[in-house]
């Protein structure tokens, strides 16, 4: 599955670009929430979400949240139309704790590793999420360069994984470094300057895809 992270989409004209990388290809979106805090930038909130739920309310919405205190906006956004809610490993919160607190809200539930975390440190929790998220840049900004090396963390966690869970990578992903990735075991890519930062999404997201 390719998800373009709504990050490097033009934010003055948010629903066309949303609707453009539906039309063409996206399995689903991907929202990046950042506090300030846990990463140094800010971006967007429930707001976000809610605004694009009320205009796609098919698309499977897949929030990304770098944040210190994930536990705090379980709730706002599963009201703001959420499907999946992934938080980081190396947060303030209890990982099992907070798996329980998602799917009661009615969300699946992702944990997601920086690139400089050792998989030990997400192992005891693994089998309590859907999605695995394994990130390929320091989280924080788009545009960066792929890090090679979370290809071994990602081939050892495929090793760990049921067949219904899913293993997301996200950060520096363009045609080229998807194909390492979709080896590794991958199977969601997400994508933000690589998609929007081209003309023709289409293209590049079935490129991504290995098509
Ligand atoms: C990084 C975010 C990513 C980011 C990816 O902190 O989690 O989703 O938007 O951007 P690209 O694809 O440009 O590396
Ligand atoms: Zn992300």
């Amino acid at each position: 599955m390719v998800a373009p992270s709504i990050l490097s989409a033009d934010f003055a004209t948010m629903g066309e670009e949303c609707r453009a990388v539906i039309e063409q290809g996206a399995d689903l979106l991907h929202l990046d929430v950042m506090d300030g805090h846990f990463v140094p930038n800010l971006s967007m909130g429930p707001a976000m979400c809610q605004a694009i739920r009320s205009h796609f309310p098919e698309t499977f919405l897949d929030v990304h949240m770098m944040v210190t205190n994930p536990a705090d906006y379980i709730e706002s956004f599963a009201t703001a139309g959420a499907d999946n809610y992934t938080f980081h490993v190396e947060c303030d919160d209890d990982p099992r704790m907070l798996a329980d607190a998602i799917h009661a809200a009615g969300m699946s539930a992702g944990l997601a590793i920086k690139p400089d975390t050792d998989l030990e440190t997400m192992k005891p929790f693994i089998e309590h999420f859907e999605l695995l998220l394994v990130m390929s840049v320091h989280p924080g900004f788009s545009g960066q360069a792929f890090i090679p090396e979370v290809l071994e963390t990602t081939s050892r966690l495929s090793e760990l994984i049921r067949d219904d869970q899913h293993i997301q990578m996200d950060g520096g992903i363009n045609p080229e470094t998807a194909v390492d990735c979709r080896d590794a075991g991958c199977d969601v890519l997400v994508a933000a300057s690589a998609i929007f930062k081209k003309s023709d999404y289409a293209e590049c997201i079935a490129s991504i895809r290995g098509q």
